[in-house]
């Protein structure tokens, strides 16, 4: 089990520590834990009703082509695809088999009215969306994010890809959602904030193929979460919602697979790349 003496004092009531499994990284407060290993197995470590919030981004599997594309982001090199072999295609058989051995621990270790986001593209959606369904998760929105400044499609053989989803769930028809509805709605001018996120792409200055721009994560974590709040991303790639997590007062379970990414996510919670700064403001803030 994860070991919860290494977790904010009051995380430790949450979680069960029978069999322990060490954080690769843990920040100076306790308060966001990195685990390195595969989410499909960490993921059983939680006991039920346990998590506040979660937020996965996990792989597309659209990827195939293996070229090295040139990358138009800001980053400083060009983005050899083979190398992300996480991105890789798989069988639509093993991508539901994939999809619902992970969303079936997520749905298990969710309290009651707590939520779920799960971002994917056209690639990968449509079957998140048929799993999230079949495992009986309430879907309360399709979010659709827009990114102002995406690139442009490189071969003209199809529209350019400016969106992507982003499917927010409740863990079941039970209890009452948790949603900040209010602070959303003051954060958004005073008028009810939309399923349209739009948002422009900033430059970074580390290396990871698929990052999330903060804003995104500030938004669901400021929706579905509070104040030391525990979340869990089990993609956690480079980290960002445990960046914006810490940023926002919240605890933070990471987890991620390759350990390249688990070195760039402890620089990033240590500063390496910048301090967190919140976009959003309110009146009162939360
Ligand atoms: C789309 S990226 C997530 C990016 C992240 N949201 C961010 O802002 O940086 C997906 C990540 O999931 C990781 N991953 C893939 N399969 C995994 C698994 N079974 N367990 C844990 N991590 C996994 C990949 O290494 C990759 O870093």
């Amino acid at each position: 089990m994860i070991d919860t003496n290494l977790l904010a004092v009051d995380c430790a009531k949450e979680l069960d520590n029978k069999h322990i499994v060490n954080p690769f990284y843990r920040n100076s407060k306790g308060t966001v834990q990195l685990f390195h290993g595969d989410c499909l197995m960490l993921l059983k470590n939680y006991p039920d009703s346990s998590v506040d919030m979660i937020f996965a981004d996990p792989p597309y599997f659209g990827n195939q082509s293996g070229l090295i594309m040139k990358r138009t982001d800001g980053h400083a090199d060009s983005f050899n695809t083979q190398k992300a072999q996480w991105a890789y295609s798989k069988t639509l058989g093993d991508q539901f088999d994939f999809h619902f051995a992970w969303l079936r621990e997520a749905k298990r270790i969710l309290k009651t009215g707590a939520t779920i986001w799960v971002t994917g593209t056209y690639h990968s959606i449509g079957v998140v969306n048929v799993v999230l369904q079949d495992l009986e998760f309430k879907i309360l929105n399709d979010i659709i994010l827009h990114k102002r400044n995406a690139p442009p499609n490189f071969t003209g053989s199809c529209f350019r890809a400016v969106t992507e989803t982003m499917l927010w769930a409740k863990k079941d028809c039970y209890g009452k959602t948790k949603f900040n509805y209010s602070l959303m709605k003051s954060i958004n001018g005073g008028t009810q904030m939309k399923s349209l996120w739009e948002y422009w792409a900033e430059k970074n200055g580390f290396r990871h193929p698929a990052t999330k721009q903060p804003i995104i994560l500030e938004y669901a974590i400021l929706a579905g979460s509070n104040k030391n709040d525990l979340i869990l991303d089990p993609f956690a790639g480079s980290g960002t919602t445990g960046f914006v997590a810490n940023g926002l007062g919240r605890r933070c379970i990471l987890i991620e697979k390759e350990l390249s990414y688990c070195e760039l996510i402890k620089e990033r919670l240590e500063g390496k790349y910048g301090e967190f700064r919140r976009k959003t403001k309110t009146e009162g803030q939360v």
